[in-house]
C-alpha cells in the first residue's frame, strides 16, 4: 500500500513512559548473539531518526507493511514473512537477546522483508509511522500484567487502539491475541470503542492458519490457557 507521510503529531498524544508495557530484562548473550548484533544490525535495522519513516524506500513502493510490536524470540516472525515474503514487516520488541536471535534468523534464511528495531514499538508507532501508512499491526501475546495496580500497563488499552486506527491504511487489520481471558475481554472492549476499527473475530480457539503458534503461545497452551485471537480493520 502506498504511504504518504503526513503530520504525526495530529493524533493520539505520545505514550506515557511511566506506563512501559514490559519489563526491563538483562537476559545474557552468547557470543554468536553479540556478534549477531554487531554485524547484522546494520543489514536488517530500522533507521534510525525521528522523523516519519518512509515506508516505501524501506521495502519498495507498493508493498503492504505491518507492525508487530513484541515478537520476542522471533520464531513466528520468521515463519510468518518467510510464508508472505511480499510483506514487509518491521518487527519490534526491546529484549536484546531476541533481537539478536531474529538477526540471526534472518540470516539463516536469508530473509529479505524484515526490519528489526529495538525500541518501544508504540513509541515508533506514534512519532515514525505515518497516518494511513500500515497494511497491520500485530500483538501477539502481549505482557498480561495481571496484577490490578499494573493494568494501566497493558499495551491494548484506548489510546494505542486509537493510535493503531490512525496510522493504518483503509482496510488494514489489527491482530491480537493472548492467552490471558481477562486481558482478552479488555482487548476486545477496547477495540469495540474504538470507532476507527471495526471488530471482525474475536473469540477463543480462532487462530487463523497464517497465524503460527508462538513461543509464548506455547507455553500458555501447555498450562492449560486458553487462547483468544482478535481481528479489527479500519473500514475502507
Ligand atoms: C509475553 S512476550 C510475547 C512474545 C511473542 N510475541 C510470543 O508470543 O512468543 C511479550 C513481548 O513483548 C515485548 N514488548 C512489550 N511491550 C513492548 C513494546 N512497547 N514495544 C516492543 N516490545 C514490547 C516484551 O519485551 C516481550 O518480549
Amino acid at each position: 500500500m502506498p504511504s504518504t507521510p503526513t503530520d504525526a503529531s495530529a493524533t493520539p498524544g505520545p505514550p506515557d513512559d511511566t506506563k512501559r508495557s514490559y519489563k526491563i530484562r538483562r537476559g545474557r548473550m552468547g557470543i554468536t548473539r553479540q556478534v549477531a548484533l554487531d554485524n547484522l544490525a546494520e543489514r536488517y535495522a530500522v533507521p534510525e531518526g525521528e522523523d516519519l519513516l518512509d515506508l516505501a524506500a524501506l521495502f519498495g513502493a507498493e508493498v503492504p507493511v505491518v507492525l508487530e510490536i513484541g515478537f520476542g524470540m522471533g520464531a513466528s516472525t520468521l515463519a510468518m514473512a518467510e510464508a508472505d515474503p511480499g510483506t514487509g514487516v518491521i518487527a519490534s520488541d526491546v529484549h536484546t537477546p531476541g533481537v539478536a536471535g531474529l538477526l540471526l534468523g534472518l540470516d539463516e534464511r536469508g530473509l529479505d522483508n524484515v526490519r528489526v528495531l529495538e525500541a518501544d514499538g508504540r513509541q515508533f508507532l506514534h512519532q515514525r509511522i505515518p497516518s494511513g501508512s500500515l497494511a497491520g499491526v500485530r500483538v501477539y501475546f502481549p505482557d498480561p500484567w495481571p496484577k490490578p495496580r499494573h493494568h494501566k500497563r497493558r499495551l491494548v488499552g484506548p489510546d494505542f487502539a486509537a493510535l493503531v486506527a490512525d496510522r493504518l491504511a483503509p482496510g488494514g487489520l489489527l491482530h491480537c491475541a493472548t492467552d490471558w481471558e481477562p486481558y482478552a475481554e479488555q482487548m476486545l472492549a477496547v477495540l469495540s470503542a474504538e470507532p476507527g476499527l471495526v471488530v471482525e473475530t474475536a473469540g477463543i480457539d480462532t487462530r487463523p492458519d497464517w497465524r503460527p503458534i508462538t513461543g509464548f503461545e506455547a507455553r500458555g497452551l501447555r498450562l492449560g490457557h486458553r487462547v483468544t485471537d482478535l481481528l479489527a480493520r479500519r473500514p475502507v
